[in-house]
């Protein structure tokens, strides 16, 4: 899919900030793909490549491996923008000069702006930025000047106005840098001159399209979850052929309390989605029965779910597709660079998609998008607020929020916890400010006093954690009335609960769920 004629390519040095570099563009409404750092320029120019970000990274340029772009990209007559290692390689090869730096620049700095160019227009005289380097820029490449500094830096912000090559020694993507955002958007806007027509509403028409196309008369069949990500992958693949596409949606019996109901209401009933429903709650706790390793019982949930997906494939004629709700973030392939932290933190978030054993072709009409956009593409193909903003939840459900054995009673206890929580917070106006909100079932048993009565009984932890990506989290510090209304409501309402306890951890070392 070439969803428009205009990218900016981040070639990706193995920085921690290359995904935020290239959302930060998506942004501007100006489409960004990430490529392998020593992509051929021939290549960048065939996608139509209208600019340049060289990424930051964890490498030296003065190393005699280090990383390098392909040589030809600044031969094109395309703007080049460097950040951090991009400006030590685009200085490096350009001849200029590169020396370590006897202090590393870490953290906050203040820019001094000499002259303000294309590049920094509209930008304060000084601002705040944030720095992570060793290396730095000594000795300007030939045709650069320099229009910024810091207390460190001579060459913080360097300029060749006439080939329109750029370079910026800290991070305009994050948000420590004041007017970052504006840094960039004068690059991508000002300099590139792209149109900043990258939106959602233009997106839906070739999507459809690019479907319609891919998919000819077959049918295609998609597993619904009913989290964001497959639910607005049904509704674009709906619009864009209808009755051809069949979900499927596996209740394992792990699911929140009234989740089935809802994914009927909205799929089969408002969007009339061929929709089949594979009722097989006892089948996933007939296997579950005495596990108590959370590795094993994920494994169980997981082969269970690939087999009543298969068998409800396998009753379905005609298809040849698989739709999966794949994004963006989990095709970018992390750059094999030593120490490259992105890397590490990818494998473990890599979620094992369906088997490839079903020999259908994948359609993923997600695979371009960040989580932001799909977002607006679902409100875009009419999906509620609700919908497009609900919390993650794991493909193996309550099952990861039991410890210990997962039992009927012990999963209707959760279910009523749960709701009562997930209430609150939407009442208080809390739901959507955190990142995850859930209760998790303790295995064990506590003492407590009910009326006259003494009561030995379950005990439910509330984790509600702030995040902006799941890869780190911290507890959310919400008012002592709004917990202290939740705890009382769970214990009063819930039977078999007489406690309810406060997850205070964050991620890392803790993780967000407890299994
Ligand atoms: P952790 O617990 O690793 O979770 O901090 C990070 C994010 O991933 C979700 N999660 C899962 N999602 N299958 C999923 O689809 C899983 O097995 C799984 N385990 C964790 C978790 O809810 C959080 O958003």
């Amino acid at each position: 899919m070439k969803p428009t004629n205009q990218i900016i390519a981040v070639l990706d040095f193995g920085s921690q900030y290359t995904q935020v570099i290239a959302r930060r563009i998506r942004e501007c409404q100006v489409y960004s793909r990430i490529y392998a750092f020593d992509t051929p320029a021939q290549k960048l120019i065939e996608d139509g490549v209208v600019g340049i970000i060289l990424s930051g990274g964890p490498s030296s340029v003065l190393k005699k491996d280090a990383p390098r772009p392909d040589a030809k990209i600044f031969t094109l007559g395309i703007p080049i923008l460097g950040i951090c290692y991009g400006i030590q390689t685009l200085a490096h090869m350009l001849e200029g000069k590169v020396d370590p730096s006897a202090q590393r620049e870490y953290g906050r700095g203040k820019l001094t702006i000499r002259k303000k160019g294309l590049l920094l227009a509209g930008i304060a005289n000084t601002i705040q930025v944030w720095n992570s380097h060793g290396d730095k820029v000594t000795q300007l490449p030939k045709g650069f000047e320099t229009i910024a500094s810091t207390e460190n830096s001579d060459c913080a912000v360097i300029a060749d106005e006439v080939r329109q090559f750029y370079g910026l020694q800290f991070h305009p993507e994050v948000a420590h840098t004041e007017q970052g955002r504006e840094i960039l958007s004068n690059f991508i806007l000002k300099i590139c001159k792209c149109r900043g027509d990258w939106l959602m509403s233009n997106y839906v028409e070739q999507a459809i399209q690019d479907i319609q196309k891919k998919v000819g008369k077959s049918r295609v069949v998609l597993g619904l979850s009913g989290g964001v990500d497959s639910s607005v992958a049904a509704a674009l693949i709906h619009r864009a052929i209808g009755k051809q596409l069949i979900c499927v949606f596996v209740d394992n019996g792990l699911l929140r309390k009234n989740e089935r109901e809802e994914v009927e209401r909205i799929f089969s009933d408002h969007f009339k989605i061929n929709l089949k429903v594979a009722r097989s709650g006892k089948r996933f706790l007939k296997k579950l029965k005495g596990v108590t390793d959370p590795e094993k019982k994920r494994k169980i949930i997981g082969k269970e779910f690939v087999e009543v997906f298969d068998d409800s494939v396998k009753a379905l004629e005609g298809v040849d597709f698989l739709a999966q709700g794949t994004l963006y973030p989990d095709v970018i392939e992390s750059v094999p660079i030593a120490g490259n932290p992105a890397a590490l933190i990818k494998s473990h978030h890599n979620v094992g998609g369906l088997p490839k054993r079903m020999k259908l072709k994948l359609l993923e009409p997600l695979r371009e998008l960040f989580k932001d956009e799909v977002r607006a593409l679902g409100k875009e193909l009419g999906l509620s607020h609700e919908m497009v903003w609900r919390h993650p939840f794991p493909g193996p459900g309550l099952g990861v929020r039991i410890i210990g054995e997962i039992t009927p009673a012990r999963l209707k206890v959760l279910r009523e916890a749960d709701v009562i929580l997930l209430e609150e917070l939407k009442r208080a106006d809390y739901y959507y400010k955190v990142w995850q909100a859930f209760c998790v079932f303790l295995p064990i048993r506590t003492v407590g006093v009910m009326g006259d009565e003494r009561t030995y009984d379950n005990v439910i932890a509330l984790r509600i954690v702030e995040s902006s990506d799941a890869m780190t989290a911290d507890w959310a510090q919400l008012p002592h009335d709004l917990i202290q209304l939740i705890s009382s409501r769970i214990i009063n309402e819930v039977k078999g609960v007489n406690r309810v306890c406060m997850d205070v951890s964050s991620k890392p070392p803790s993780t967000i769920e407890w299994e």
